[in-house]
């Protein structure tokens, strides 16, 4: 039997856009109703309406941390133009959390923008980070009293990427240069939030708030043992994996490390082209592993690598996201507790570990893989919006339950 520490942070994440539905100001909805999207997002899990029926579900499984986004479009669907009823919304939903003693996890932005931002150019330029900052500062204010944990942006590299390289989120643009300009203002943008949240919990003599990131993390391993793919594995692990995170962490900006972590990425690169060293994958399932339903790698053995790896920055470290799309519970609950087992080991060998969140606690919107994806520990009929506890999430709760697996 290994053991968890008693006061270990336990629970399961959602995004707004992925279950609230009906997200209407946000650039993700747009580009849903102009079909530049193939699956529309619609009431997704009714969740803004259904939350409080979720959190009893996450405190039946004995969860005691939610992590959720607030979307920043319900919150300024207009430029300067504050929606109260919104920050009321939100209030009802930490507050629901609190009476089930659920530690509320804060993400303040995940991947959606108000339209107004969208179109004026987004995170592309850098004066327009002023306007996030704004909304930072309005919310941080408002719950300050009531939440600890704050994610100031969920995944930066996957967001820039997907947005403006690959071609596949909105804006659906393929531009190096805009990626790189996204990156660094989102770097910028969490350095500013940072010193924002602070100095609002240190002027209200609020205990110190824990500040950080959610930062994908990917085990990169490579195919052959070939120049080409050495030096593309040290680049995408030194660019992908901690460029981000040592950006921040050189302005003291972080105060726990908060890692997304799903599996392997196989690199096969093909030629000596910057493209290829930096994305070029294994297509020949050569050094098979299990796999989700997306077709990613199953590789509990990579978290362990990279929590090692992170001890040398000293940090809590909080894993923000784990999970698999399966529609094989059985394959799930071995994800799960094949994962918890290696963060054990590595926590035996001095990782910081404070908590395990898994994605998701209920099936959603997987962006652009639409709803066939069911990341959940809870299965969502999307017909009837019933939920369904699946056998995995109880074997969890089991573990909480006992502090052990
Ligand atoms: C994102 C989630 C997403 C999950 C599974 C993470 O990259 O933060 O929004 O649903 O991975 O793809």
């Amino acid at each position: 039997m290994k053991k968890f520490p008693q006061n270990f942070l336990w629970g399961a994440a959602t995004s707004s856009h992925q279950v609230e539905g009906r997200n209407i100001h946000n650039d993700w909805w747009l580009a849903e109703q102009d079909h530049s999207l193939k699956v529309a997002s619609g009431e997704a899990c009714r969740h803004y309406e259904l939350y409080a029926q979720d959190f009893a579900i996450a405190c039946q499984l004995n969860h005691n941390c939610h992590r959720f986004s607030i979307e920043w479009s319900r919150i300024e669907p207009l430029e300067g133009k504050f929606d109260t009823s919104e920050i009321e919304h939100y209030r009802q939903v930490i507050a629901d959390l609190k009476i089930h003693q659920i530690e509320p996890i804060v993400t303040l932005h995940h991947f959606t923008n108000p339209v107004w931002f969208a179109q004026a150019g987004g995170w592309t330029k850098s004066d327009l980070q002023k306007y996030f900052l704004r909304f930072v500062d309005k919310i941080v204010t408002e719950f300050a009293g009531q939440v600890k944990f704050w994610i100031t942006i969920n995944e930066p590299l996957v967001y820039s990427s997907h947005s403006y390289l690959l071609g596949a989120w909105p804006p659906q643009e393929c531009s190096l240069f805009k990626t790189a300009k996204v990156t660094l203002n989102m770097a910028r943008a969490h350095i500013k939030a940072y010193q924002i949240i602070h100095k609002i919990y240190q002027e209200r003599s609020l205990g110190k708030p824990m500040v950080s990131i959610a930062a994908n993390l990917q085990a990169f391993e490579i195919c052959t043992p070939t120049l080409k793919n050495k030096l593309a594995l040290y680049l995408r692990h030194k660019l992908y994996n901690f460029y981000f995170i040592e950006e921040l962490l050189r302005k003291n900006t972080l105060d726990y490390i908060g890692i997304n972590y799903y599996g392997r990425n196989l690199i096969d690169a093909r030629s000596w082209k910057i493209r290829s060293l930096l994305m070029d994958t294994c297509c020949y399932n050569h050094h098979p592993l299990r796999k989700n339903s997306l077709g990613w790698d199953i590789y509990p053995q990579g978290l362990y690598k990279l929590l090692i790896a992170l001890k040398k920055y000293n940090l809590p470290i909080l894993i923000t996201e784990n999970g698999i799309c399966t529609e094989n519970d059985d394959l799930r609950w071995d994800y799960i507790r094949e994962h918890l087992e290696e963060m054990n080991k590595a926590m035996e060998q001095g990782a910081k570990m404070i908590g395990y969140i898994y994605w998701s606690l209920i099936d959603n919107f997987e962006w652009d893989k639409g709803f066939d994806p069911r990341f959940g520990l809870v299965y969502v009929d999307y017909q009837t919006q019933k939920r369904t506890v699946k056998t995995s999430a109880g074997k969890l709760a089991e573990v909480i339950r006992n502090g052990q697996i």
